[in-house]
């Protein structure tokens, strides 16, 4: 029988903790659905100690997941256990995930802690795991750098004591293909437990290998792959999800193992996850990148015309990537757009229909033509209607010669305020003139502007992502419009807004202690 691999997400965790990558409670529900929709099998959905809004997104998940189990991260520390066991406590099947460095350079000189004093930690805290769950992951975090005999006495200890998942993670990314396999080779021989537990690779991209490495670990064994979408991650990023579930998608032949992903939601995911941090990916990235499905030479281009299977080893469609067709206009009604939003894998319910439709009815008053791209940026369910400020009207004087200038009327709290802000350039001018609204703007500071076109054409919507840090606290803001300048001002509403909320409801900032690598 084809062995079933495991595919284990923390794009929420892992992805979600690296530099720009900040999403707020709202993004983390959006992201966690679609992963759950698409058929990953373990979400991870935060590291439930390291802040209260790293609970709540654990807890939060916990509660709406229909199919994945849900996990939180834990150091090898009692109140981490804990707080991890709290946090997944309202999931169907819930998992802690706990690790120590088994490696000698972070034994030595970041937890000061030998061999034999790690061994009797591994098991007191997997044990402490078991009284919230029995699906328990341990992690040797540095196993690439460990001693593979004290490797394999730790995987022992943590088998004896109840772990059910082994991960053998490359936390700075320095393995290889050859040295991944036969790590797992050595481990998974030598160890007498290893039946009683999944075998798990955590890939980072340093060396540009995590994708080559975690298929190696397969290739041995490993039955659970650690991924995020888009690769984000840690330093140069995490393995990517659709790169290893293409791959043994693609290339059955060579690996002969089962994944449950649907393939073909993975283009809505890498879009969301891009949209939600103002992070796109390269142009020539694999499988999600704007160019991977693009064919220009001319050989390539005649060959795709007689064949498509010439020089394509997988369908555009196979990874959820539609033609973006050319499908409404302002003449189409409710049953041509549920049928729409249905082939695009979108079922809402009622008032979220509604309110989709409307959305798409003013856009069709702007924009003659809408693509699929179009729709699927109407259905984005961030929705402006309960923010603190909202934009009533924007004018702008701009263009050779200056003043640029904005003029807004705002609604703040219920109150219409009228701005007008001279700037360099009508960006500038709209962001200073909003940045005025809120009491403390000068620890306000831009990260981020980024303007995306949905689709192509010169009258194509806007997709701007505003990137603010606010003493410290990362917030995006996402603004569409067919008017570039009204987008950007969206964008940086909704940023302000969230600056807002932040500071009404302050949680507890990500520790610094050092033991919070991972
Ligand atoms: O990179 C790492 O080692 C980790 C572990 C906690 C899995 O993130």
């Amino acid at each position: 029988m084809t062995d079933r691999i495991t595919i284990f997400d923390t794009t929420l965790r892992d992805g979600e903790q690296s530099p720009g990558m900040t999403m707020n409670h709202e993004e983390k529900m959006m992201v966690a659905d679609v992963l759950d929709g698409m058929g990953v099998d373990v979400i991870e959905a935060g590291f439930a100690m390291s802040s209260q809004g790293d609970f709540d997104a654990v807890y939060g998940i916990a509660e709406r997941a229909k199919n994945a189990v849900i996990c939180s991260l834990a150091r090898c520390k009692p109140a981490d256990i804990e707080r991890a066991g709290e946090a997944v406590r309202p999931a169907k099947r819930g998992r802690i995930h706990t690790f120590i460095s088994t490696s000698d350079i972070h034994l030595k000189y970041q937890f000061k802690l030998t061999h034999e004093e790690v061994l009797p930690i591994i098991t007191d805290m997997i044990t402490l795991a078991g009284k919230y769950t029995d699906d328990i992951e341990w992690s040797a975090m540095d196993a690439t750098r460990s001693d593979l005999d004290y490797l394999c006495r730790a995987v022992e200890t943590a088998i004896a004591a109840g772990a059910t998942t082994i991960n053998l993670p490359d936390t700075v990314g320095y393995g290889t293909p050859d040295t991944i396999h036969e790590m797992f080779t050595y481990v998974m021989n030598k160890v007498p437990n290893t039946d009683k537990a999944v075998f798990s690779f955590h890939g980072q991209n340093d060396l540009g290998l995590a994708t080559a490495n975690t298929l190696a670990a397969i290739r041995a064994g490993a039955r659970q792959a650690e991924v995020t979408i888009n690769g984000i991650g840690e330093r140069a990023g995490n393995t990517s999800l659709e790169e290893v579930v293409m791959a043994l998608n693609v290339r059955k032949d060579v690996f002969d193992v089962a994944c449950g992903v649907k393939t073909e939601h993975i283009m809505r995911a890498s879009r969301l996850v891009q949209s939600i941090t103002g992070q796109s990916v390269q142009v020539n990235k694999a499988i999600v990148g704007a160019n991977a499905f693009a064919h220009e030479s001319g050989i390539h281009q005649d060959g795709m015309l007689k064949h498509s299977g010439t020089y394509e080893i997988m369908t555009p469609e196979s990874v959820g990537l539609t033609k973006s067709n050319l499908v409404m206009g302002k003449h189409s009604g409710r049953h041509a757009f549920r049928d729409k939003l249905k082939e695009l894998g979108f079922e809402l319910g009622d008032n979220a229909f509604e309110d989709a439709f409307a959305r798409f009815k003013d856009l069709a008053d702007k924009k003659k033509d809408i693509y699929d791209d179009d729709i699927i940026a109407i259905v984005d369910p961030r929705s402006a209607a309960e923010q603190r400020m909202q934009l009533i009207s924007l004018g702008i004087h701009c263009g050779t010669g200056g003043p640029h200038v904005a003029k807004m009327v705002m609604l703040v709290d219920g109150k219409e305020e009228t701005v007008e802000m001279e700037g360099n350039g009508p960006v500038d001018a709209i962001f200073k003139g909003l940045k005025g609204l809120i009491d403390g703007a000068e620890n306000v500071k831009l990260k981020l502007y980024q303007v995306h076109a949905v689709t192509q054409g010169t009258d194509a919507q806007a997709e701007v992502t505003v990137r603010l840090d606010y003493d410290g606290t990362i917030v995006n803001g996402h603004g569409k419009d067919v008017d570039t300048l009204v987008a950007s001002a969206l964008a940086y509403i909704d940023a302000l807004c969230k600056v807002e909320a932040v500071r009404n409801k302050p949680s507890l900032h990500q520790s610094q202690n050092t033991n919070d690598a991972a």
